[in-house]
């Protein structure tokens, strides 16, 4: 009883009781964005997936609600995505109505014990009053399997300019792209991805959507593509590739493929935990909005969490930019955050070898946001610590010698359970030696999300300390470098 106190996040969304993994079906209408799970409620592992259901108001604050989707005679509810359907082209709606469509895959356990290969399909259920209450489609499943076995976790998008639906769906080891007029028939388009990117583990969670370069009027198409394992620091990660897509076939970009000849796979965040990172449809103002699950397949169903586990990442809002180096994927947390920031405290600091930054009595640091900006940096290692008063720590930084940022959790409380959970050190390359840096902090009870230069390289890891870390210092060996910090408390019940 006294953990799940302990360890139940502040503001990141982790549902009262049960196991969740994917955020799914994310969707905006009416003034509430809604974020499904893979939810199992009746146990603290995976299990028979339910769609689990969560609304808010600003991307920050969530508020559960009843399941949305139970397993059924086709299988479990795996992952998906969910469409407002503005031109009632699946019928379900009438002219006042506009129909919510959940495309979601069904993985039917009993053809899998049986050894089948064509054990993952996808159906599709709607909506008539904002997620409330769902109607299976009586035709299910609307994409058959055709012989593969990991086909799954699709997602889907209006395509204004050939005005179709757009399916991009995981098909083992590639992508697999599909066609519709009304959502429930399907036509095969192409597939990507067979010899490209990462692929240490199966392809899961895709998504595809278009973003301008920062600064141009160019417009890009970002494929992403969740992997597991096979990630930059072990397990489960998400990749993206950068190119073109013509309503059939997504082209990567030949700035990008000069860039994967050099890093192999383009990481969206680099940290241990953050899978499975979709996108949201239709929000307001064109915004791209992601969210993931804040977990990895290598320890998830271990954490030290009784009667639930798991939580979301702080949703982030995403954009391009384009480098002499290819492209990059930027994110940070959305705007609405900063509604909830309090008291704030200024500071800054010219640097010593060991240097306090923020004490208890300042902020607490179960639910902050933190902007740090480095100057006047030389080549050597920032190591900042978020420690509790048992020695406890999770230690971060810039190494400005070897060119890294890092996260160490090996002294961070409780470290051993699962796979890979605190060895070996989770790094991020940087391609230069830096002189001035900036770092914002999202510091929940149990993980911290660390967005380097305003979201070109992320950070995102979950900890367990025996008591809650309560001060952050830095220690240095460089010499003459300053720092100024803006901590804000965040008043989020
Ligand atoms: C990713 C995933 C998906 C699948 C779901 C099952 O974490 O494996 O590919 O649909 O989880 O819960």
């Amino acid at each position: 009883k006294k953990e799940e106190q302990l360890y139940r996040p502040n503001f990141h969304f982790s549902p009262k009781k049960g196991w969740m993994n994917d955020p799914n079906g994310l969707y905006y209408k009416d003034g509430v964005y809604h974020l499904f799970f893979q939810h199992y409620p009746d146990g603290n592992k995976w299990g028979p997936m339910h769609w689990g259901h969560v609304t808010s108001k600003d991307l920050v604050k969530w508020e559960e609600q009843p399941i949305a989707l139970y397993p059924d005679d086709l299988g479990y509810i795996f992952s998906g995505s969910a469409v407002v359907d503005k031109n009632n082209t699946s019928s379900f709606g009438d002219s006042k109505n506009n129909p919510v469509v959940a495309v979601y895959t069904y993985h039917n356990p009993n053809r899998e014990k049986d050894g089948k290969i064509d054990v993952e399909s996808q159906g599709i259920a709607y909506s008539l009053d904002n997620s409330k209450t769902w109607t299976k489609y009586s035709a299910n499943p609307v994409l058959k399997n055709p012989g593969i076995r990991d086909f799954r976790d699709p997602k889907v998008f209006w395509d204004s300019k050939r005005q179709q639906w757009i399916m991009v769906l995981a098909a083992q080891d590639r992508t697999h792209f599909y066609a519709s007029k009304n959502l429930k028939e399907w036509a095969f388009q192409s597939e990507f991805g067979k010899d490209l990117g990462g692929h240490g583990g199966v392809w899961e969670c895709p998504d595809l959507f278009p973003l301008k370069v920062e600064g141009t009027n160019e417009e890009k198409w970002v494929l992403i593509v969740n992997i597991n394992p096979g990630g930059p620091n072990n397990g489960s990660a998400g990749q993206y590739f950068v190119g073109d897509f013509d309503g059939k076939t997504f082209k990567i970009d030949e700035h990008f493929t000069k860039q994967l000849q050099k890093e192999k796979a383009a990481w969206l965040d680099w940290g241990k935990d953050n899978y499975a990172s979709v996108s949201f449809d239709n929000v307001p103002q064109g915004k791209r909005v992601i969210i993931g699950w804040m977990s990895n397949w290598e320890y998830a169903q271990e954490v030290p969490t009784e009667a639930w586990r798991s939580s979301t990442t702080m949703a982030r809002e995403v954009s391009l930019k384009k480098t002499k180096d290819g492209y990059i994927l930027k994110n940070i947390p959305v705007a609405g955050l900063k509604n909830y920031q309090g008291k704030s405290i200024r500071k800054k600091i010219n640097l010593k070898a060991e240097n306090k930054l923020v004490s208890p009595s300042e902020i607490d640091l179960t639910k902050a946001v933190l902007d740090l900006n480095l100057k006047k940096m030389t080549a050597g290692t920032y190591s900042f610590s978020l420690k509790n008063s048992l020695g406890e720590e999770v230690v971060f930084g810039i190494d400005n010698k070897t060119k890294e940022l890092f996260v160490d959790r090996s002294k961070s409380g409780k470290t051993d359970f699962g796979k890979n959970y605190s060895t070996p050190v989770t790094k991020a390359p940087l391609n230069q030696i830096y002189s001035e840096a900036k770092i914002k902090l999202v510091i929940d009870k149990t993980s911290i999300e660390i967005f380097f230069n305003d979201g070109e390289k992320v950070l995102t890891e979950i900890f367990f300390p025996n008591e809650n870390f309560s001060e952050l210092t830095l220690s240095t060996d460089t010499k003459g470098s300053s720092l100024n910090i803006d901590a804000h408390q965040l008043d989020i019940k």
